[in-house]
C-alpha cells in the first residue's frame, strides 16, 4: 500500500482543483469497482454492489490545503492567500508548487525590528512568493492571478512511519482504494466518496450524500496527535495505537451505535483502536449527519503529526488496521 500512498500524496490538487487526483485515483483503482461517476461539483463516487439492502457510504476528501496567487508586483513577486487552513508560519521558508512551477516563500522586513515584528504577528500581508522571475512579465508567463499552488514536498518512507504533504486526506483515499481492491463481494453495498473541497468547509460532502442516500456514513480523515514534546495535553491520541474512533470534534458527535459497533468489532477481531476527542476541527461526517432527515455518521481517524504542514506523519500499521476494521464493518450485518 505504501506505493499508493506515495503516488496519491505527491499529486498537487488543492481544494477546487481536484481533477488530477480524481484521475489518478481511478487509474490506481484499476477497475476494482462496479461503477463510478463524478458529480457536478467534482466528487468522485465509486461503488461496489453488495448482497444486502444496506448502503454504506465511506468518505475521504481528495483535496488538500493550498494557496492562490492574488497579485503579481512589478518586480515579479507574487502575493498569495490561503485555500483552506494554511498556517503562515509553516509557509515561511517552504517551497510552493504551482502546477510544476516552483516558488519560494519569503517574508518582508526593512529592518531587524520590523522583520521581528512581522514574524511575531505573521499574516499573509507580509509574505511573498519568489518564482525566480526578474519582472512582472516573466512571472506572469509562469503563473497568473488565480493560479493554485500546494506545498512542494516528497513522500518519505521512514519504516513504520510515513511522511508527506497531503496525508490529509490522501491517506483516507488510500484506505478506501485498498478497501475497494480487497473487498471482492461485500455483504453491504459500499459507496466510496472521494470528496472535493473539504478544507473549505465540507463542500463536496454536503452534496454527495443526496444521490446516494446511504444508511450509514463513515468519514475517514486525519486527526491531531498528543504524543510529541509538549503537545496539547487534552488530546489522548498517539501514533501507532490503531485507528481512532472519534467520539466528537468541533463540528459533530459521532453516532453512538456506530461507535459501539466498531468498538465491539475491533475487540472481537483483536484490532487495536483508540478513542478520539478533538476540541476543534471537523470532518465530512458532520455534513452527512445533517443530510436530508439525517444519516447516522461517524469518523474513523488516522492519527497524524504536523497536520497541514509539508511533512505530515502517519504510522503505517494504523493505516493497515484501519483498512482491516472497515473491511470487517462493510461485511457485517448492520441495523443502522
Ligand atoms: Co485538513
Ligand atoms: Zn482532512
Amino acid at each position: 500500500m505504501k506505493d499508493i500512498i506515495k503516488i496519491l500524496t505527491e499529486i498537487s490538487a488543492p481544494s477546487g482543483r481536484e481533477d488530477s487526483i480524481a484521475e489518478k485515483i481511478l487509474e490506481v483503482l484499476d477497475g476494482n469497482f462496479d461503477g463510478y461517476r463524478r458529480d457536478k461539483l467534482g466528487n468522485l463516487i465509486v461503488w461496489k454492489e453488495g448482497k444486502s439492502e444496506k448502503k454504506i457510504l465511506f468518505d475521504a476528501h481528495m483535496d488538500e490545503i493550498g494557496v492562490v496567487v492574488t497579485n503579481v508586483d512589478e518586480n515579479g513577486f507574487l502575493r498569495i492567500e490561503a485555500v483552506g487552513g494554511v498556517n503562515p508560519y509553516t509557509l515561511v521558508g517552504s517551497r510552493i508548487n504551482f502546477s510544476g512551477i516552483t516558488g519560494v516563500v519569503g517574508i518582508e522586513g526593512e529592518s531587524l525590528k520590523s522583520a521581528k515584528e512581522n514574524l511575531k504577528n505573521l499574516g499573509f500581508d507580509v509574505l511573498f512568493v519568489d518564482v525566480g522571475a526578474k519582472n512582472k512579465e516573466e512571472a506572469t508567463n509562469k503563473v497568473k492571478i488565480g493560479s493554485f499552488g500546494t506545498y512542494d514536498a516528497k513522500f518519505q518512507d521512514l519504516g513504520d512511519r510515513l511522511v508527506s504533504k497531503a496525508m490529509d486526506d490522501r491517506i483516507g483515499c488510500a484506505v478506501m482504494i485498498q478497501l475497494l481492491k480487497e473487498m471482492k463481494e461485500p455483504l453491504n453495498s459500499i459507496y466510496c466518496v472521494f470528496a472535493v473541497q473539504e478544507e473549505l468547509g465540507l463542500v463536496g460532502a454536503t452534496v454527495a450524500g443526496y444521490d446516494i442516500e446511504p444508511d450509514v456514513a463513515i468519514a475517514i480523515d486525519v486527526t491531531a496527535h498528543g504524543d510529541t514534546p509538549k503537545a496539547m495535553k487534552r488530546i489522548p491520541m498517539k501514533l501507532g495505537n490503531g485507528p481512532a474512533l472519534k467520539i466528537m470534534d468541533g463540528y459533530s458527535i459521532s453516532d453512538r451505535k456506530i461507535l459501539e459497533f466498531l468498538e465491539n468489532l475491533a475487540e472481537k477481531e483483536g484490532i487495536p483502536y483508540q478513542l478520539e476527542i478533538l476540541p476543534f476541527g471537523g470532518t465530512d461526517a458532520g455534513a452527512y449527519q445533517r443530510l436530508k432527515a439525517g444519516v447516522p455518521s461517524a469518523t474513523v481517524s488516522i492519527v497524524t503529526r504536523y497536520v497541514h504542514s509539508p511533512n505530515e506523519m502517519v504510522d503505517y500499521k494504523d493505516v493497515l488496521n484501519t483498512v482491516e476494521l472497515l473491511k470487517i464493518f462493510a461485511n457485517s450485518e448492520i441495523s443502522f
